[in-house]
């Protein structure tokens, strides 16, 4: 036995998925319908969704609106129940009713149940309390709006309990930094780099000044061969540093609710697949937010978030507060655009996993778990 029991080294080298999951549209599609369409994906931050606004978005394959109304956010699909036109074509101020731009059927803007029906008048076998616009699933967690468009109950959760994240009050924060990028890769491509440690040592210089046991090519010190529990648990961050920005030190006060354990740590992820990841840090928060665009393109809209405190203090400077994970975020895109260049060769089949991928190996179980049970 080369590892312990509880380490969550792979007993096996598994394969990594066929070469068509990452180029192949018919794929895409599948995923779009049965993943991106059936689980919660993160809509934004309820700052993004103001009071009085229709906003427009898309789940894998569905059209939705979402609507901050007095009651809170609500959303539904953005289809006519009349004979199906799409109700909003652009983002717009909402005032109590929805009407449709083709036979002015009206629904409410505050529970969606249809209204009117225009000009149109119906027999006394059309039942019109069951002809409201039909609903989108609505979750908040700290200040992320979350939006499912399955019609089964599914749960909330992420890699880890949300409430790992309890001590840190990420709802008022407020976006210091914000930074959007479009990446030539296939959405999988950039989450199985976000899995995995091995490119660290080769890639991310920085990143293994900062947290030596990235430097071996591991997340943690759990992965090592010969590791087991009884070893003392080693600081994540370098000597002396606190925080992942330049100099190692908090950009501001530190979150004043985190436990000894939680600053020691130096960051703590929360992983909600496939739209989210949160790394919060002892002074500020950081989110990625994950958008398929297409077989061969994701978009990434990365969010720093601090306190008012922070923000307000003499010469503050949130970009340059950002400049360090910024830095590798860049190094990861370049990473995946050039996994992704590759992989698309038709010599290319299907890769095989090492035992320090177990996170992609579960990322890939996951998704073919979620495509089957949708199928
Ligand atoms: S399709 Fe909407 S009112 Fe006819
Ligand atoms: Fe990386």
């Amino acid at each position: 036995m080369t590892h312990h029991p509880l380490s969550p080294r792979l007993d096996h080298c598994p394969e990594s998925l066929p070469r068509e999951a990452y180029i192949d549209p018919r794929w895409f599609a599948r995923e779009m319908e049965t993943v991106f369409a059936r689980q919660w994906q993160c809509a934004g931050r309820l700052a993004d969704f103001p009071e009085g606004q229709l906003r427009r978005l898309i789940l894998g394959n569905m059209p939705v609106i979402v609507i901050h109304g007095e009651g809170g956010i609500a959303a539904y699909h953005n289809v006519c129940r009349h004979r199906g036109a799409e109700l909003c074509a652009a983002d717009r101020p909402v005032g109590k009713l929805i009407t449709c731009p083709y036979h002015a059927w009206s629904y409410s803007a505050a529970d969606g149940a249809l209204v009117a029906t225009g000009p149109a008048r119906p027999t006394a076998d059309f039942d019109r309390a069951s002809h409201g616009l039909l609903p989108v699933a609505v979750r908040q967690w700290q200040g992320f709006v979350f939006l499912n468009a399955s019609t089964a109950e599914v749960p909330l959760a992420a890699d880890v309990p949300l409430a790992t994240l309890d001590n840190w009050p990420i709802a008022g924060l407020s976006v210091g930094h914000l930074w959007e990028k479009e990446l030539a890769c296939n959405w999988k491509v950039f989450w199985e780099n976000y899995s995995e440690c091995l490119h660290c040592p080769g890639i991310h210089p920085e990143l293994c000044e900062m947290v030596p046991v990235y430097g071996e090519g591991i997340m943690g010190a759990s992965e090592a061969l010969g590791w087991t529990p009884e070893q003392p648990v080693r600081r994540n961050l370098r000597e002396g540093a606190e925080s992942w920005t330049p100099d190692g030190k908090p950009c501001g006060p530190v979150f004043p609710q985190l436990t000894q354990e939680e600053r020691q740590r130096g960051y703590s992820f929360v992983t909600v697949w496939p739209s989210l990841y949160v790394v919060a840090h002892v002074d500020y928060v950081r989110a990625v937010r994950i958008v398929p665009l297409s077989p061969e393109r994701t978009r990434l809209t990365v969010e720093w978030y601090f306190p008012e405190a922070t923000l307000a203090q003499p010469g503050f400077d949130a970009a340059q507060v950002a400049s360090f994970a910024k830095t590798v975020l860049m190094q990861d895109g370049a990473a995946a655009e050039m996994n992704q260049r590759g992989l698309s060769s038709p010599a290319f089949i299907r890769g095989r996993l090492m035992p320090e991928e177990y996170e992609i190996d579960r990322f890939h179980r996951w998704l073919l778990k979620a495509m089957a049970a949708a199928a």
